[in-house]
């Protein structure tokens, strides 16, 4: 039986490196499941279709390989726009939620347990996981975060714009219909915005150990 750990939250918040290192610390397979969502938006929009063109959404969805995804074309912030509209669309949740499940029950290289992160892992897609963490942080702390991330690899966009592109993703993971982004009932929050990832880390170590004794 495999160990599941779910990591939620909105986009910035910290989950990504969080389930990173909560995975090397375990050993165990570490699946973003945002990536998925960007490889799609970006298949999309590099055939020159905007987006929302939800037939070309499914069929990227259905011909995803997993271990195609180019890393550098889906960290733009292009790509996270295409990610959140292609995710409102349910035949793309559909086919990536299998993809998805099959990684936490039978994690790769046999690892005892699997780290996804995500909006919906601990609500949807895993709802029996071992342990639920849903990590948060205001929206300035965020947008800031994304905003230096942005700046270093050579992005000219304001803070303002990354702000309002954050509240704007914001909202539209969490009010669309189809697996909103929402804490589970036995989900632990987890509020980074005044903690290193370094606190914040051994935060969610103390989490975890104690679920699993
Ligand atoms: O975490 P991220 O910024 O890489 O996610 C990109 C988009 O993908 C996000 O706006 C919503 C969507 N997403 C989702 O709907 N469900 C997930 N489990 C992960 C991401």
């Amino acid at each position: 039986m495999s160990f599941i750990i779910a990591i939620d939250g909105p986009a910035a918040a910290g989950k990504g490196t969080l389930a990173k290192r909560v995975a090397a610390h375990y050993a165990y397979a570490y699946l973003d499941t945002g990536s998925l969502y960007r490889a799609v938006g970006v298949a999309v929009t590099a055939q020159g279709l905007p987006a929302s063109d939800e037939p070309a959404a499914v069929r990227a969805a259905q011909s995803l390989d997993a271990t195609k995804i180019a890393a550098k074309a889906i960290r733009t912030a292009e790509a996270g726009e295409a990610a959140s509209v292609v995710a409102v669309m349910p035949a793309v949740r559909a086919a990536i939620l299998q993809f998805q499940r099959d990684f936490a029950t039978n994690p790769p290289n046999g690892a005892k347990g699997a780290v996804l992160d995500g909006r919906d892992i601990g609500t949807v897609v895993c709802p029996e996981a071992d342990v639920k963490i849903f990590v948060t942080a205001s929206a300035e702390i965020r947008a800031n975060r994304r905003f230096l991330e942005l700046k270093t690899s050579g992005s000219a966009i304001s803070e303002a714009q990354v702000l309002e592109d954050t509240q704007e993703r914001d909202r539209r993971d969490a009010e669309r219909a189809l697996s909103p982004m929402r804490p589970a009932e036995d989900a632990h929050l987890l509020d980074t915005s005044n903690l290193s990832i370094e606190a914040a880390f051994g935060e969610a170590v103390r989490i975890i150990d104690k679920s699993m004794r």
